[in-house]
């Protein structure tokens, strides 16, 4: 039996899991169970590069993001789910390979100077320079091979891929002791928000799966659409309408090109489209909406999963870790 690819995504706990995480990264995992042996770690000490401040709503954030996996279908019985913080050969693997990373490489990835401006000067701490190599000693640990994340990680991907390359060439002794990661995206890399930008907690237009059917109504009802479709004669441009990019998560190709040319006729109103794309979006996510009130509920259980997945991690970090100081001359 050829051996299954070895996979490896996290998120952060920093609260309410929407649309984005759902059609960008979730789907890929659910799909991963199966196809591959599964590592989906909770990145809590990621969580602390931007949200030192409130340690509570880390900690509180945790089991409910949990809850969202299980509830869009990651199976724990086929994929291991784990504590970062309780991995505690990450940290010590990133110790060791910062001392062959450069500064400038970690200066250079996009979203230290990006984040720095969207949030302030406040998060530049050491941590967070190190944000990205911390990503890379998740995925190294237990020898990721594909990680499935959303468009805006494939850079942090990279700069793991040549600290990688680094390690393996100066100790390796013309062995690969860690693997060069490789992102995988999924059909929707960057899923929109209901004002058309990305989708994402910060700039509140994100639809959660802990909203109710009401709530999705009122997000929905509140979307902006085509500027220049008025009234509902008006003949629209879907192509720049927030409802229609989102119709593509959900609906097949066919029914795509007959709502596109209802609005392009002006047969069809912004009012209905919204009305029926809200039926069809609670309807895609009231049984994953049910699963994760039943987990929510169930603190122990997802608990006791957690702490199994951190221990399974842990044997398979040992053996990764001690491979890297046998290299290293420090065993
Ligand atoms: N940086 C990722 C994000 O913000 C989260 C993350 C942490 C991650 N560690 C990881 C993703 C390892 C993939 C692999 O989405």
């Amino acid at each position: 039996m050829t051996r299954k690819p070895r996979v490896m995504s996290g998120m952060r706990p920093t609260g309410g899991l929407h649309l984005g995480h759902l059609f960008g990264v979730l789907t890929q995992w659910v799909r991963y169970c199966d196809e591959a042996e599964a590592y989906f770690e909770i990145a809590d000490m990621h969580a602390y590069t931007t949200e030192f401040d409130d340690p509570e709503r880390i900690r509180d954030a945790r089991d409910d993001m949990v809850a969202g996996w299980l509830a869009a279908g990651v199976d724990p019985q086929k994929a291991t789910i784990f504590l970062q913080s309780g991995v505690p050969e990450i940290s010590e693997l990133h110790v060791l390979l910062s001392m062959i990373t450069p500064l400038s490489w970690l200066e250079r990835v996009p979203t230290f100077k990006g984040q720095i401006d969207a949030l302030g000067a406040h998060i530049a701490t050491y941590g967070f320079l190190g944000y990205p190599l911390l990503q890379l000693c998740d995925i190294a640990i237990v020898r990721g091979e594909f990680v499935p994340v959303g468009r805006d990680q494939v850079a942090h991907l990279e700069l793991g891929r040549e600290i990688v390359r680094r390690f393996n060439h100066r100790y390796g002794d013309g062995r690969e002791i860690l693997v060069e990661p490789q992102p995988t995206l999924s059909e929707f890399p960057e899923v929109p928000g209901t004002d058309g930008r990305k989708m994402s907690k910060s700039y509140s237009n994100a639809i959660l799966i802990a909203d109710d059917a009401d709530a999705t109504a009122k997000k929905i009802r509140a979307m902006i659409t085509d500027p220049q479709k008025v009234r509902r004669g008006d003949p629209g441009h879907p192509e720049v309408c927030p409802v229609f990019a989102l119709w593509k998560l959900l609906a097949p190709v066919a029914q795509i090109e007959t709502i596109a040319s209802g609005c392009r006729a002006g047969t069809l109103g912004c009012a209905d489209d919204k009305r029926s794309f809200t039926d069809a979006l609670n309807a895609y996510l009231a049984p994953i909406r049910e699963r994760y009130r039943t987990y929510r509920d169930d603190p122990a259980q997802v608990a006791r999963i957690v702490e199994e997945g951190t221990a399974r991690t842990r044997e398979i970090a040992a053996s990764v870790l001690a491979d890297v100081k046998r290299a290293l001359k420090l065993l």
